[in-house]
């Protein structure tokens, strides 16, 4: 099984959150082990798993001025851009993946402009319009792909097309195809604050039991140019994964979201398992299911321990020559 993960490095993308400041490490509440970085500590922490042969990640802003609009998001100087320009100074290889959503920017929490404040109705052609200029802005800080999460209707083709016309043909997009409507975004909402202040997400992403609705979802966004299809969360989803997978030849990305760590954190906390097994029997299902890229934020504690048990092995031969 550890074999099995150590050729698998190369498949899994690291999520990190990211806020304004210097020196910022803060440990999230909710999902023990993962931090809110400054750009700074990012690096740091880039390296570490750089070092260990991780070599993609997604990032997540943390912001702390919120309006209506979501409007910094997409405003010039912002945070994500420069993290990205940062990490590509100091690894030009990694591979930096943003995500492209307004959720974590507007008041209400919601993932869209809104037609009407009192009422869960989005805006698309406003939503759209802002999803685009964001991903701009991280297209021209260096981001390798980006990754719109907010469910907005053509959001892959709109981005698309802003992408081309504005000289940034070479920027991928991984689209969040199959985003089902789920309790397991619970510790991610806690750590970005960005749970909905009123109604939910239900009109824009999809009903756990619709396997052809997300099917159809996939078959869209591989219509509108993305790069990367991609089914979220991962472990309640492995049939849907791998009915994409058999389905559609593009490459595929898991979702292993912060429901599914924070139960594998909480159950290690508790004694219930070993937590190492557990992390890599879950890596295991999903690589199983089909997908060729997981997201997870187990990623970090996977090189560390593959490290420690190399530097181990390193000893043990050492004593007997
Ligand atoms: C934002 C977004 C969410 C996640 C990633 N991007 C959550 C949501 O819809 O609230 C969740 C990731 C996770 O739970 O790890 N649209």
């Amino acid at each position: 099984m550890e074999d099995m993960v150590r050729d698998n490095i190369g498949s899994l993308v690291y999520p990190l959150f990211i806020k304004k400041g210097i020196g910022v490490k803060e440990e999230i509440a909710s999902m023990p082990g993962q931090y809110r970085f400054s750009a700074d500590t990012l690096i740091d922490e880039a390296g570490f798993v750089y070092e260990r042969g991780i070599d993609k990640l997604l990032l997540f802003e943390i912001a702390d001025i919120k309006d209506e609009y979501g409007s910094s998001a997409y405003r010039q100087n912002s945070v994500i851009p420069y993290a990205v320009a940062e990490l590509k100074k100091n690894f030009p290889d990694i591979i930096v993946m943003t995500d492209i959503c307004l959720c974590a920017y507007t008041s209400h929490g919601h993932c869209g402009i809104l037609k009407d404040c009192a009422q869960v109705s989005i805006d698309n052609e406003k939503t759209l319009d802002a999803l685009s200029k964001m991903a701009l802005l991280h297209a021209a800080a260096g981001a390798d792909y980006v990754a719109p999460s907010a469910m907005a209707k053509q959001q892959v083709s709109a981005i698309r097309h802003a992408l081309d016309n504005n000289g940034y043909r070479n920027t991928k997009i991984m689209g969040y195809s199959a985003k089902f409507s789920s309790q397991f975004y619970g510790p991610f909402r806690g750590a970005a604050k960005s749970a909905p202040r009123f109604g939910d997400r239900r009109g824009y992403q999809l009903s756990p039991d619709d396997s052809f609705t997300a099917l159809k979802e996939v078959e869209e966004d591989i219509r509108e140019g993305a790069d990367i299809i991609m089914v979220k969360p991962a472990l309640g989803y492995l049939d849907i994964i791998r009915q994409v997978r058999d389905r559609f030849p593009h490459t595929l990305a898991a979702y292993n979201v912060s429901g599914e760590y924070a139960m594998v954190k909480a159950g290690s906390a508790l004694g219930y398992w070993d937590e190492r097994k557990m992390v890599y029997e879950i890596i295991a299902s999903i690589k199983r299911s089909g997908a060729d890229l997981i997201i997870t934020y187990h990623a970090r504690d996977i090189v560390k321990w593959l490290f420690e048990k190399e530097a181990q092995y390193e000893k043990e031969i050492l004593f007997t020559k």
